[in-house]
């Protein structure tokens, strides 16, 4: 049944005059790049997650990438990490010539299972990428407390969960890991367009991040190797990347990051209506609220049960044809194309496997008004119900 009412998509930003103001005061002042907002951006960034830097950088893919490289990560090195994440977060292995190793999910959570990671750890393992998914943080006490028996390093990728707290940990703190990233993409929680960031607690990793973002180059007379000739004189030091963030980017971090406490409150309202909505529908079930995280709903996923199981595809298009943007969030990883062809499977990720047959996302994003939640409600009923005839 088609409609004529707009597609109310699954994420959007929120963009308001105060961006629009700060990015014209850049676009007439004298830097629209390497300038002061990106430090400015950086510093605030840093206060509100807790960490003693905060290195801005041109996308979360590219946060990752670096992350993987200040880890020292190299060909021959094992990463674990999580089957249920965008492709980043392997890739970011890849990247550097490690191999990921996938571990399943926890069915409650879908973050990456402590329990099943001892189980795949050899002696060419290196690190663990834990993704914080939806916007719940993963069980890194746990993921610490293995890092620590087998002196493995901890990167989080906090694409989803800016503004979450696991108790009196922020994440982005770097409590319990030694890097955390960052993604501003527009459908997060702040955006800069594109946009990502690292964050850490190390001052030489911050040096080295912040180098590996300009191509290696360092402009520091007390790193310079050589005899400086002049004070035109930089070094490179090793094989970087232009990942740098511009100005004009940073200008809308900046302006975001006042806004993140009230989006967050927001997508929580939504998360509330939804499942208060919910609770009771026949074979649905709503994200768990088991753990102690303070979840910050990125991603709002119902999950089908027994006889709707095997109806997800009628009740995705169905839901599309009304105009819900709903999505799923995601393909396993291992069954990407490119992935199989490297050998992976979803074979021994049984909770991977029943998560992805079930779940579908619904819209969730601040600017989202109330009567469009209504409609989106109101469509999930009717199609459930249609369904489970
Ligand atoms: C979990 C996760 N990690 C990493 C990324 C990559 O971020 P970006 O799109 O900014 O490169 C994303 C973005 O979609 C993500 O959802």
């Amino acid at each position: 049944m088609k409609t004529k009412n707009k597609r109310i998509p699954y994420g959007k930003q929120w963009i308001g005059k105060e961006e629009i103001r700060a990015v014209t005061a850049v676009l007439k002042s004298d830097f629209l790049t390497q300038g002061p907002k990106v430090q400015e951006f950086e510093k605030n960034l840093a206060a509100f997650v807790g960490a003693k830097y905060a290195v801005a950088v041109s996308s979360g893919t590219a946060a990752l990438h670096l992350a993987a490289m200040a880890l020292d990560l190299k060909p021959g090195d094992e990463v674990i990490t999580t089957p249920i994440s965008f492709l980043a977060t392997s890739n970011a292995a890849l990247y550097v010539g490690a191999k990921p190793v996938f571990v399943d999910i926890d069915p409650e959570t879908q973050c990456l299972d402590p329990e099943l990671i001892e189980g795949k750890i050899t002696p060419k393992t290196k690190a663990i990428f834990v993704t914080d998914f939806a916007g719940r943080v993963a069980d890194l006490k746990a993921i610490a407390k293995l890092a620590r028996k087998y002196k493995l390093r901890v990167v989080e990728d906090a694409a989803h969960s800016l503004g979450a707290a696991d108790g009196k940990f922020k994440v982005g703190s770097c409590s319990h890991v030694d890097l955390t990233i960052f993604s501003f993409h527009p459908v997060k929680h702040i955006t800069t367009g594109e946009g990502g960031a690292v964050t850490t607690n190390d001052s030489a990793v911050y040096e080295r991040l912040c180098c590996l973002r300009n191509h290696g180059v360092t402009r520091d007379p007390q790193a310079f190797r050589a005899n400086r000739t002049g004070s035109w004189y930089y070094e490179m030091h090793e094989l970087g990347f232009n990942y740098r963030l511009t100005d004009i980017q940073a200008a809308i971090g900046v302006e975001q990051l006042k806004k993140v406490k009230f989006f967050i409150r927001r997508r929580r309202q939504i998360a509330k209506m939804y499942d208060l909505a919910f609770a009771d529908l026949p074979f649905v079930k709503i994200p768990a609220s088991t753990h102690l995280s303070e979840h910050v709903y990125h991603l709002y996923i119902l999950r089908l049960q027994g006889r709707l199981l095997t109806r997800r595809l009628m009740i995705f298009e169905e839901l599309r044809n009304r105009g819900i943007g709903v999505q799923v969030h995601y393909v396993p990883l291992p069954l990407q194309p490119y992935y199989q062809k490297l050998g992976y499977s979803v074979e021994n990720l049984p909770q991977t496997t029943v998560y992805y047959y079930s779940a579908f996302s619904l819209p969730i994003f601040p600017k989202i008004k109330t009567e469009e939640v209504k409609r989106v409600i109101k469509a999930v009923k009717d199609v459930i119900f249609l369904c489970s005839k």
